[in-house]
């Protein structure tokens, strides 16, 4: 069975919560158990983490031995050179997701440090980006 993780970075811990008319009013945790029981071929983590450096080292613990990695690190995304380069360090592909089409909001969303690094990026389809991203690992 494939092995992948969804990792999600700082504030989504929030999700359900937070800035609902950007986000949507459905927990994580409610979407990743509907996305565990429909995808079931596969298996599917799931890591959040508010901290970057956190997120740097799950990348690592995972990244010579997954088939995929599912990475939303919301903020970090526009600020970190240490998650870009994680990424680019390791072997598994990551797949860089976004719940919000970051290119019609600020300009400081536009710019990304995974983008260069990732397989590919999915965002802007609310948590369905997430749900296309799993489906580019089947
Ligand atoms: C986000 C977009 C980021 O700009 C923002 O900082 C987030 C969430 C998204 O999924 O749309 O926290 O990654």
């Amino acid at each position: 069975m494939k092995k992948l993780i969804i990792i999600n970075g700082p504030n989504l811990n929030l999700l359900g919560k937070r800035e609902p008319n950007i986000y949507g009013s459905l927990t994580f945790t409610e979407f990743y158990d509907e996305v565990v029981a429909k995808y079931d071929t596969v298996s599917i983590e799931y890591f959040q983490s508010n901290k970057e450096g956190e997120l740097i080292d799950k990348l690592h613990e995972v990244g010579f031995d997954y088939d995929g990695v599912i990475l939303n690190a919301a903020a970090y995304t526009h600020t970190s050179v240490g998650i870009g380069d994680a990424v680019k360090a390791i072997e598994t592909p990551v797949v860089e997701v976004h719940i919000s089409n970051t290119f019609n909001r600020e300009e400081f969303r536009h710019h990304s440090f995974i983008s260069p690094n990732a397989k590919g990026v999915i965002l802007g389809f609310g948590l369905q980006s997430y749900e296309l991203a799993i489906q580019n690992f089947l």
